[in-house]
């Protein structure tokens, strides 16, 4: 068959329609093209073998988080959460967690409320960090103090806690509230027993 044929198949206003072939090639490329989309369709779309744009989405986006909590717990594993933190984003996380939750009762100051000072070297739960700790997640409700271990996670007590240390010492302007429990010497100072 010749690839061009002559044969004119309609003529008008002297344009002429020519009966031509299409070029081989061309008609084997547009075959497989209705294969492919057939077998697209099929992989993607009706068998889900094939893993599209959202599935590709979720997977990398689990691998991520994945990886994200990992770096979270190594950083949790690396903090020593038994001593004060010295870092300034744990201590404006710390200040943050404090204006939010902990205001209300020992003042924006920490210079007491219906809570005690926070800030000077009487201590009713004791002084040491880990005496902080403890009445920060465990309260004394009896006394009007909220226990916080379940709604504040470890990290965020340790934050807030470490923000407690960072303000020891800080002389609020008064009203200052009434000293109460056992006096503490140093035990007003941030570097008290580091
Ligand atoms: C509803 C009021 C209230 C809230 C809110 C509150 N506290 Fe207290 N807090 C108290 C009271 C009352 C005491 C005194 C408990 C006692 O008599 O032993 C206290 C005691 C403490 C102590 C020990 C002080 C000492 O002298 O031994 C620390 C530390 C403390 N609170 C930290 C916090 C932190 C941190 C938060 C926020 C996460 C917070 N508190 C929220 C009322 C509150």
């Amino acid at each position: 068959m010749a690839e061009y044929d002559e044969t004119v198949v309609s003529e008008h206003d002297g344009i002429k329609e020519l009966d031509n072939q299409l070029p081989r090639w061309w008609v084997i490329l547009f075959q497989l093209s209705m294969v492919f989309a057939v077998v697209y369709m099929l992989w993607f779309h009706v068998l889900g073998f094939g893993q599209g744009q959202e599935g590709k989405y979720a997977d990398n986006k689990s691998r991520a988080e994945a990886a994200q909590a990992a770096r979270q717990s190594d950083l949790l594993a690396s903090m020593d959460l038994g001593s004060p933190s010295t870092l300034g984003e744990v201590l404006s996380e710390g200040s943050d967690i404090y204006q939010a939750n902990c205001a209300s009762c020992h003042h924006s100051t920490a210079r007491g409320l219906i809570g005690p000072n926070l800030t000077d070297a009487y201590w009713l739960n004791g002084s040491e960090f880990a005496d902080t700790m403890h009445i920060i997640a465990k309260g004394k409700l009896e006394k009007g103090m909220q226990a916080w271990e379940s709604s504040l996670s470890l990290r965020q007590r340790h934050a807030v806690a470490s923000y407690l240390y960072s303000i020891r010492g800080s002389n609020p302007p008064e009203p200052v509230r009434a000293p109460e429990g056992d006096l503490i010497e140093g035990s007003d100072s941030p570097t008290y027993n580091l």
